[in-house]
């Protein structure tokens, strides 16, 4: 599939988390498997970009083509500078956050609380694509169904998008209101797909390749789009890849397999944060791969306390060295044995999706 002009290599997206899918999290995913990856997101106010935080989430070095930047905001002007700003940072796809619950910019809700200001989000809209359009930079949106369950208008925003010149649509199947809560209904992104012309892409719970497959022939979406569940398991898109394509599940991940690809991944987040923050913010990815291990929740109480990089590889490397003389296979999805560490709880690995709202 494309975005505009853009060839993708397949269509599983890792979904734009802040916090998670900085530059080393969204390489990681795309040699395991995914098509295509949104940098977290990066404020539309000017006196931020120079700032450690922003210009780590600008850091684009050796990122797999295309490069794509969700900018958030509430003002129009400053989101189409946001947008001109990021281009010149290397920039090729701009994605519109109106899909995150809770970020504040000045005084104003920004994300998913713009879908009740519809004016205000078409501003936004037109005011980006006036600057993308003549530099051949497709603009993305991210939403949700809507506000809250009676106000769900992500079908009159998504078709008044697609009129201003959006060249895709993301819908996560929860309203604002429902945070993380309750379970993803994919009625309304069936009939964001229907109405729209160009790609729609489906967000929401989805865990496992047979999900994947259920929601795909739901919705009938181009495209599907994963955050949690890839979170320590980006691996993920290349076993729905392979169901997806043949009907069949990949063999288990060998754990010594799966340790060197956390290893890699440990060893390129060192080299965006450095040793202090890079220790810190790795626990998390840490956490998350182990918690479906044997012994995965004590192994992280005792690694939060270890300080430098060297002593988190080494301690990583033989925790699942040893583990994999007794456990030689990773365990397949939803078989966790520890309770999850995501800070967004995710719904458990359903049997099948949720058809109505
Ligand atoms: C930790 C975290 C951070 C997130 N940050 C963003 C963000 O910056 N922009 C955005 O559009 N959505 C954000 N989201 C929402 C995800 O992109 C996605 O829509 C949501 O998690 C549902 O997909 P899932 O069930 O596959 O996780 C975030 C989600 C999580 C869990």
């Amino acid at each position: 599939m494309n975005i505009g002009h853009i060839p993708l290599t397949n269509n599983l997206f890792v979904a734009p988390m802040a916090g998670v899918t900085d530059r080393p999290f969204r390489q990681w995913c795309k040699r395991l498997g995914a098509g295509y990856a949104v940098s977290e997101m990066v404020t539309s106010r000017r006196e931020l970009w120079t700032s450690l935080k922003t210009s780590r989430r600008s850091n684009h070095d050796g990122e797999v083509d295309p490069i794509a930047v969700q900018i958030a905001g509430t003002d129009p002007l400053m989101m189409a500078e946001a947008a001109a700003y990021n281009i010149d940072r290397g920039a090729q796809i701009i994605d519109i956050n109106m899909g995150c619950p809770a970020k504040k910019v000045c005084n104003v809700w920004a994300g998913s609380a713009l879908m009740q200001n519809e004016p205000l989000a078409l501003a936004i809209i037109s005011a980006v694509v006036a600057v993308c359009e003549p530099r051949r930079v497709p603009v993305t949106l991210k939403m949700r169904t809507g506000w809250c369950h009676g106000e769900r208008n992500a079908l009159v925003l998504a078709r008044a998008a697609e009129s201003a010149g959006i060249a895709m649509v993301t819908v996560h199947g929860r309203t604002r209101e429902q945070g993380y809560s309750g379970l993803a209904e994919y009625d309304t992104i069936a009939a964001v797909k229907a109405a729209l012309s160009i790609p729609v892409v489906a967000n929401g719970d989805i865990d496992s390749p047979e999900k994947a497959r259920e929601v795909l022939r739901y919705t009938g979406a181009d495209a599907l789009m994963i955050g949690r569940a890839a979170q320590g398991r980006p691996w993920i898109f290349r076993e729905i890849a392979h169901f997806l394509s043949t009907g069949e599940h990949l063999p288990a991940t060998p754990v010594l397999q799966a340790r060197q690809w956390l290893l890699d991944h440990l060893v390129d987040h060192y080299s965006l944060y450095g040793e202090l923050a890079g220790v810190r913010t790795a626990r998390k990815h840490i956490g998350w791969a182990v918690r479906s291990l044997p012994g995965g929740e004590a192994f992280r109480a005792g690694m939060n306390r270890l300080e430098t990089c060297k002593d988190q590889i080494q301690a990583v490397g033989e925790f699942l060295h040893g583990l994999a003389d007794s456990q030689p296979l990773w365990p397949a999805i939803g078989h966790a044995s520890s309770p999850k560490t995501c800070d967004v709880p995710i719904a458990a690995n359903h049997a099948s999706i949720r058809l109505t709202a």
